[in-house]
């Protein structure tokens, strides 16, 4: 029985959607409420059971490398003042039996060939992606529901949602046979179809799990959509080779990668933050009032 303990965080995007704030900060650092996106999806991958995060990173990420590392300057000025809350939650941050490994992406070539940069680091296993600005909330994670579909099928499993008919542009949609089955194997996927292509109105969110076969099925994929390689080009590769499950998840999905669902997620997020939720509501009821 294979278990998942390598994920992969592909952060190389260059976030040209929230310039001027993306500038020299990466996406993935934006924070909701007083944590970076990143670190959300990093916890959501170590509480599933994942030791080894494996980070594609670009030029301009290094504020994410950083993060993840320990800040020798800041913990002892904390010691120093007494401040142990603050210090366990910057110590916190890489709980202990978690390692990182960071590799470039030189050029944005897609999110395939992002994860095909992480091929040498993964080798034989199989693993999960997360994508950080999918920032999902639920009483039981969206990757541990996943992990405990794989403990069953040992298959691979892309994390899917109901989505409206006219965002099939924005998605990777699958093709099932019946699109209430909460778990069923995948026919066909495709990457972003017009609406009246798609097989379904089942969009893919940003968790897969995935068999290692799909690296070899990556070499060999050419660019699709956008110009770029696919992942989902690769799984539909798959498919002919091996079972693949959609898995309609249960929580609630944020897309952060808009400012509208960053929003949303901020004030969601906000409005169940220990510290914050009380005064935050009567600030936003106020607000509603003017
Ligand atoms: C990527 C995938 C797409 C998936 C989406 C989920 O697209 O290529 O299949 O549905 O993530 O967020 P992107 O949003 O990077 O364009």
């Amino acid at each position: 029985m294979k278990r998942i303990t390598k994920a992969i965080f592909p952060v190389a995007g260059l976030g040209t959607r929230f310039l001027p704030a993306t500038k020299a900060n990466p996406k993935e650092m934006l924070p909701i409420v007083d944590k970076p996106l990143i670190q959300y999806a990093v916890e959501e991958a170590v509480a599933a059971g994942v030791t080894e995060l494996i980070f594609v990173t670009s030029s301009s990420k290094r504020a994410i490398e950083d993060h993840f590392d320990s800040n020798f300057e800041l913990e002892a000025t904390l010691e120093e003042r007494g401040k142990q809350d603050l210090l366990d939650i910057v110590k916190g941050i890489l709980p202990e039996g978690v390692s990182c490994a960071y590799i470039r992406q030189k050029s944005p070539q897609g999110l395939g060939h992002a994860v095909l940069c992480a091929k040498q680091l993964v080798m034989n296993e199989p693993f999960a992606v997360l994508l950080a600005d999918d920032l999902i909330d639920g009483d039981k994670s969206c990757l541990q529901q996943m992990v405990d579909k794989f403990v069953e099928t040992q298959s691979s499993i892309v994390a899917v949602q109901q989505i409206h008919r006219d965002e099939t542009k924005k998605y990777g949609i699958v093709d099932v046979p019946s699109s209430t089955e909460i778990f069923s194997a995948i026919r066909g996927i495709v990457e972003k179809p017009d609406s009246e292509k798609a097989p379904s109105n089942l969009g893919v969110v940003g968790r897969y799990i995935l068999t290692p076969r799909v690296f070899a099925l990556l070499e060999q994929t050419n660019k699709g959509s956008g110009g770029e390689i696919q992942l989902t080009d690769a799984i539909a590769k798959l498919l002919f080779e091996e079972q693949v499950y959609a898995y309609q998840f249960t929580g609630k999905r944020y897309d952060c990668g808009t400012k509208l669902g960053y929003l949303e997620a901020t004030i969601a997020y906000a409005l169940k933050h220990p510290e914050l939720a009380h005064d935050f509501k009567r600030t936003l009821q106020a607000f509603m009032h003017d």
